[in-house]
């Protein structure tokens, strides 16, 4: 008897032992497959979501904010601009991260070589086939009928709504004030955003000061629907719908606010097929509501379930990126005086009289492009770009020494685009940790700024926001000087250390400074 244990458990350790040395081989076999590129060796690879942390030899810890802190460091420590985890768990797998822009830009440029890795979007499907979680044709076809969508009436749609949002906001909510305290600048930026996608991305109109009562039929009110479902879009990631329904209350209350924002979207297909006069709009659901009516009952055509599963990924894909992209603006100018102070002299200059911008003076308006420029490369939104190889192929790359090192890269492996990194390269980034938004107005490294990424897959809504982003910040800083807010528990500060403070980040869908208070004096 004792003797059978003992010899089970003596199989057991002798089978685990094979499993650990076959781990081990293929873990080998894999960093030899790039040439034992320097990087990361660990057991979990930074697409293991649920180990976010940085630990050594256990994980990277990329999908968490140590990818924004460390910006370049990883690649000066390997010392390529090129480097590679390999991990053992869950299998051995290789992960080529690039901040060298002469391949980031083949990178990005050849979607049939680099297509993206489906795994990590596929919880986007939860919204309804969308054009994020799609690859290949379907992706071809999705992306032929949102394009037009994004277009320069939708611009100035977007020009148009955003002026008169900041100027209700001046008007009625912050009236006569001289001085606005706002604890948290993501409750400014939030709802701002928030306001424009509601009309340009879904053609309603919402004022800051919105009666609260549902219209008949609904339990909500638009502008409730949309606020819930926006603020709280990772539920849907993480639970199934049942769950939702019965769960907690913030389930339920979440539940009922996706299916109410449903509705109204039904609504609005619904009123638009059976009008008698089209009436010309440029909202985002319109031009695509539009787009897809003019198709033959061919298979080009999107489902309802597919209009329904776009809109809401202009959501999650827009409103969140542009509202945490502003607020780093907001946060960047109030620590930086002087450069707030060009930026100002700069905004005086084009609007000398004083009068308020139009869209067709947009162009006129670089030093404000240059702001939101500078803050994207210090604080891109989105942190990684994932691709996988669809054959083999290699890179040729540096080291600070300017040494070339060819690797080869075989079909299968992860390709990233690690934008922090490349947005910090000091080999093309001159002082690369400053804010100087001046540096764009000059020759820049183009192919070293890739917020929105680039190529084919691209960010399509890269005119929607900054379109956005420049009226909001233009129409802000012409009348309001912003300040970091003083807090007596943080009277012995040092600059670095208030700086440190307000810009600390966190990573959700994307990247968020976690608190910053601010105030607004009328200039
Ligand atoms: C500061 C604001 C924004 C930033 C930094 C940003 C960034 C990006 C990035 C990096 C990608 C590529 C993602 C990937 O390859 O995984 C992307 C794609 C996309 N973005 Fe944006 N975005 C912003 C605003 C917007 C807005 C306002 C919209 C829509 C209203 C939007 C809609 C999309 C869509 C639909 C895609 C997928 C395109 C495709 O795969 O063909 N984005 N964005
Ligand atoms: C960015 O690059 C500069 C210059 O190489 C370097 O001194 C700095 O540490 C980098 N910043 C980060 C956060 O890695
Ligand atoms: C800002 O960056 C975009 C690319 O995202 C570029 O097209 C534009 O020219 C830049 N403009 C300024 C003034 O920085
Ligand atoms: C500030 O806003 C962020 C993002 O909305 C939120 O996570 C955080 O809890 C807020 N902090 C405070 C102190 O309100």
């Amino acid at each position: 008897m004792l003797e059978d244990v003992q010899g089970m458990v003596r199989l057991g350790l002798l089978l685990l032992a094979v499993v650990v040395l076959r781990k081990f081989i293929d873990w080998r076999r894999a960093a030899a497959s790039v040439n034992n590129l320097p990087g990361f060796r660990t057991l979990f690879s930074d697409r293991f979501v649920w180990f976010p942390f940085r630990v050594d030899g256990i994980s990277p810890g990329l999908q968490s904010e140590v990818n924004l802190y460390r910006k370049y460091k990883d690649f000066e420590e390997a010392g390529w601009d090129i480097m590679a985890g390999v991990s053992v768990l869950p299998s051995a797998e290789v992960t080529v991260f690039l901040a060298d822009p002469v391949v980031v830009k083949d990178v990005i440029g050849a979607r049939a070589r680099f297509p993206k890795p489906m795994g990590p979007y596929k919880i986007l499907l939860a919204f309804g086939p969308n054009l994020v979680a799609s690859e290949g044709e379907e992706w071809k076809r999705q992306r032929k009928l949102v394009a037009p969508a994004f277009s320069e009436k939708n611009n100035k749609l977007v020009w148009d709504e955003t002026v008169r949002i900041m100027e209700d906001l001046f008007d009625n909510v912050w009236g006569s004030k001289d001085t606005v305290e706002i604890d948290n600048i993501t409750d400014l930026t939030v709802p701002i955003t928030l306001l424009v996608i509601g009309v340009a991305g879904f053609g309603r109109r919402i004022s800051w000061k919105d009666e609260a009562v549902a219209p008949d039929g609904h339990q909500m009110t638009f502008k409730q629907a949309l606020h819930i479902v926006s603020r709280n879009l990772f539920l849907q990631l993480m639970f199934p719908r049942w769950l939702l329904r019965w769960g907690l209350p913030v389930m339920r209350n979440f539940y009922t606010a996706s299916n109410e924002l449903q509705f109204y979207m039904q609504e609005m297909i619904v009123a638009r097929r059976t009008a008698e006069v089209k009436e010309e709009r440029h909202d985002l659901f319109s031009s695509l509501l539009d787009a897809n009516e003019g198709l033959a009952e061919s298979g080009e055509k999107l489902t309802d379930d597919g209009l329904l599963g776009n809109v809401f990924i202009f959501m999650v894909a827009g409103y969140e990126t542009s509202a945490h992209t502003l607020a780093y603006c907001f946060i960047l100018l109030a620590l930086y005086q002087e450069e707030q102070e060009k930026f100002y002299q700069s905004i005086k200059q084009v609007l000398s009289d004083g009068h308020t911008p139009t869209y067709e003076e947009f162009s006129t308006l670089s030093y404000s492009m240059a702001v939101f420029n500078e803050t994207l490369r210090l604080f891109p939104p989105v942190i990684t770009i994932p691709k996988q190889s669809a054959e083999d192929t290699s890179f040729t790359t540096t080291n600070a020494a300017g040494e070339k090192r060819t690797i080869p890269v075989p079909k299968g492996t992860y390709v990233t685009v690690h934008t922090p990194g490349l947005h910090n390269n000091s080999k093309y980034w001159e002082d690369p940790d400053a804010f100087k938004p001046a540096r764009f107005l000059k020759d820049y490294p183009r192919d070293c700024f890739l917020p929105f990424s680039g190529g084919p897959r691209g960010c399509i809504g890269r005119g929607f926001s900054e379109t956005e982003s420049i009226a909001v910040l233009t129409l802000l800083i012409a009348r309001y000087r912003v300040e970091v807010r003083p807090e007596p528990q943080f009277a012995g500060e040092t600059f670095a250390q208030t700086r440190a403070r307000l810009l600390k980040s966190k990573l959700s869908v994307t990247l968020y400074p976690q608190r910053a208070p601010l105030v607004f004096k009328r200039r």
